[in-house]
């Protein structure tokens, strides 16, 4: 069994459930973060050590990766500034902190690696997004066969604290109406705590090295049906008017403006791609949850931590 676990980005809002699924299983595990007091939860975890490191530096990094049995990577961002093939940010997060963990992991002997990627990442995708996480992926395989990984592919994650439906819950308290970029976008939600469990599941799995398995739920939805079904959990009546294509890209463009990185045109780009399995590789067993087990529970109620990520976005942290 892989007992020592090196969790990176286990302070994020899927990294958290997979450091409590962990340490329930009674892996020991340390999580390195930028901020140590955003994991104050994390710190009442009895296996779980919360330290405050550069994981972009090599030299903490591989001090990070010695002794531990695995490595997962959770780590990622959903904007930035923008380049080709994509932007400064994404480059550093997506794709050169892979490569970092890769030689790392070379350098201390650790020979496991699952890696938190998104379902239709590609080096040739449409958005600045795709095309980083695939380039991540590829940094990831070039470990192999020295040092074995699993690559997760979720889809859109929802759960309580969750960035998707609670901003169209948000969007929808405060305005009249919802103008929605990219109405028929398609999306397959997946429940964090499912996506939590099928990492942590990887890593006894010898099954699953070399694997991608794609997560998705059990349902299809358009954009629209989401924005709608958060809207009547909300009690909320609000029109919902679909944007055209050039719309959404000139909203999104907007959006760049605020603070809080609501939308940009590159989460438009992404949405040119349905976020959905056709014949899906899943870990062998597979009950995904179904959103509406789940999100009625924290959608239209007020749960205070919920608050936390506007208070964070408007600080500029
Ligand atoms: N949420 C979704 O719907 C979704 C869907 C598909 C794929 N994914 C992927 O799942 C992974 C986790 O997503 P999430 O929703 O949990 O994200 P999140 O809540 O924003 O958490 C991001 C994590 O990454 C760390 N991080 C962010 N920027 C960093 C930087 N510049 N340097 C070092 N660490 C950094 C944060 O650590 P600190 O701030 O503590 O340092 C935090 O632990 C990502 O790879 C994401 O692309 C998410």
């Amino acid at each position: 069994m892989n007992n020592r676990i090196l969790l990176l980005g286990g302070t994020g809002f899927v990294g958290r459930c997979i450091a409590h699924v962990l340490s329930a299983r009674g892996y020991s595990v340390t999580v390195p973060t930028r901020r140590r007091e955003r994991a104050r939860d994390l710190l009442l975890l009895p296996t779980v050590e919360v330290v405050e490191r550069d994981v972009h530096d090599a030299a903490t990094l591989g001090g990070l990766c010695e002794g531990r049995d695995a490595v997962i990577n959770a780590v990622g961002i959903l904007q930035s500034r923008r380049g080709v093939p994509y932007g400064p940010d994404f480059a550093r997060v997506h794709v050169e902190l892979p490569k970092k963990v890769v030689a790392a992991c070379r350098a201390r002997g650790v020979g496991r690696i699952v890696h938190v990627s998104a379902l239709k990442a590609a080096s040739d995708g449409p958005s600045m997004y795709l095309r980083s996480k695939g380039d991540g992926e590829a940094a990831i395989r070039a470990g192999e066969p020295d040092i074995a990984a699993t690559i997760l592919q979720p889809s859109v994650i929802f759960g309580p604290g969750d960035s998707f439906l609670n901003l169209f819950a948000g969007l929808a308290r405060v305005a009249p109406l919802l103008p929605l970029a990219c109405p028929d976008a398609r999306f397959q939600p997946v429940f964090v705590e499912d996506v939590a469990r099928a990492a942590v599941d990887a890593l006894g799995d010898a099954q699953s090295c070399g694997k991608t398995w794609q997560l998705c739920g059990p349902t299809v939805y358009t954009l629209r049906q989401l924005v709608e079904y958060v809207c009547r959990l909300s009690g909320l009546s609000r029109p919902v008017i679909g944007l055209s294509p050039g719309l959404s890209r000139l909203q999104a463009g907007m959006m760049e403006l605020l603070p809080g990185g609501l939308m940009s045109r590159d989460n438009v780009d992404s949405m040119t791609l349905d976020n959905v399995c056709g014949a899906c590789v899943q870990p062998d067993v597979w009950a995904p949850t179904a959103l509406e087990a789940v999100a009625p529970g924290y959608i239209g109620r007020h749960v205070p931590r919920e608050a936390y990520g506007s208070f964070r976005a408007r600080a500029g942290r």
